[in-house]
């Protein structure tokens, strides 16, 4: 028995795929079929007066409003290494300190400065602790700014006094206190909320002409000072994870042994509790300060619902940091913002004395 005659329609196939496809080994491998096969279904349709379809009317060329494929590329090649650079530049931000001898980072735990539960007596005094010494004492934002209560939350802005409006009224007038004093920042859950549909906050809006730095989730900072000495900082809102035995800080040194990366100072905030510590560097011999501050909202009715203990012994922090201490264990040393202040304007008096060497002695 011969071998059957080919269908017409398998011919048909053929011509119209090579019409539709640039060329003949696109028409195949669209048909599945080795280019051999199609070139002998096109002769067998030649022979049989099987030609593709001719259109048998034409259109005006129409422009298209979709990017060009070959623009489209480019953007993309563009805006892949404008991503690639933003991250690397935030690997370890360099911040070049003009201000020499010991200096003060004032580390604000989480405000919620809109809530009725805020300390706001204290968190007036603080802000003041800037104001004073503006020179010498630098600001560092654990986030949560304001409620921004949201979704299923938003009843919780019928149960407060200050409205939304409000609120960023509140952030807007604290933010002008603080001025150029702030130096690192990050926004907490509460912060994020306000990004809304449209994905921006209005806390970036306010930071963006800062000279300080203010980021979505992490800073990774390196605060070189004119000594030559670096002080390098890592904040979060929060770091993830919880201990029975010490949930303050559990996350923080879980973190500190996965990156590998021992700073100086880790800080966060976000469980309003607060505790802090000192851990070792077996191998540099370096300390690692770990600190959370519980922030500001002192009267809080989730709270008192879900059974939290009390664990804020202090709201906020400073963190005197002296170049010229010779002793690395004490490079730095955390203490309440009133009596850091305090510490950080005796050391200085010190310093100025002998430019050299800082003999303070705690
Ligand atoms: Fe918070």
């Amino acid at each position: 028995m011969g071998t059957p005659p080919l269908a017409d329609d398998l011919c048909i196939e053929a011509v119209r795929a090579v019409s539709l496809h640039r060329s003949k080994q696109d028409a195949a491998a669209s048909l599945g079929i080795p280019r051999s096969t199609l070139r002998s279904r096109i002769r067998k349709a030649e022979e049989r007066g099987i030609y593709a379809d001719e259109p048998s009317f034409s259109v005006d060329p129409l422009t298209s409003e979709d990017v060009p494929t070959p623009d489209l590329l480019a953007r993309k090649d563009r805006d892949w290494e404008r991503k690639k650079q933003a991250r690397s530049d935030r690997n370890l931000i360099h911040i070049k300190l003009n201000v020499d001898g010991p200096f003060g980072l004032m580390f604000f735990g989480d405000p919620h400065i809109d809530d009725d539960g805020c300390n706001w007596k204290l968190f007036r005094e603080h802000t003041e602790l800037i104001k004073e010494n503006r020179d010498i004492l630098f600001s560092v934002l654990a986030g949560d700014l304001t409620n921004n209560w949201i979704g299923r939350l938003n009843y919780k802005y019928g149960q407060q006094t200050i409205t939304a409006k409000q609120s960023w009224q509140l952030v807007e007038w604290w933010l002008t206190e603080l001025g150029e004093s702030i130096m690192l920042g990050v926004m907490g859950n509460h912060d994020h909320w306000a990004r809304g549909v449209q994905g921006s906050s209005p806390l970036e809006w306010f930071m963006a002409n800062r000279t300080g730095v203010l980021e979505p989730y992490e800073v990774n900072a390196s605060i070189d000072t004119p000594s030559g000495e670096a002080f390098t900082v890592n904040l979060r809102h929060n770091f993830k994870g919880s201990s029975i035995y010490n949930k303050a800080l559990a996350g923080m040194v879980k973190q500190l042994r996965i990156k590998g990366w021992w700073p100086d100072i880790m800080l966060a905030g976000h469980i309003h509790i607060s505790q802090f510590t000192q851990v070792l560097n077996p191998t540099t011999k370096r300390v690692t300060h770990l600190v959370r501050a519980s922030g500001y909202k002192e009267i809080d009715d989730y709270a008192d619902r879900e059974e939290f203990a009390d664990h804020s012994i202090f709201e906020s922090a400073v963190l005197v940091c002296d170049p010229y201490e010779k002793d690395p264990r004490y490079r730095v040393r955390v203490y309440d913002p009133i009596h850091g202040v305090k510490v950080l304007k005796m050391m200085r008096s010190e310093w100025e004395c002998d430019k050299s060497a800082s003999t303070f002695i705690l």
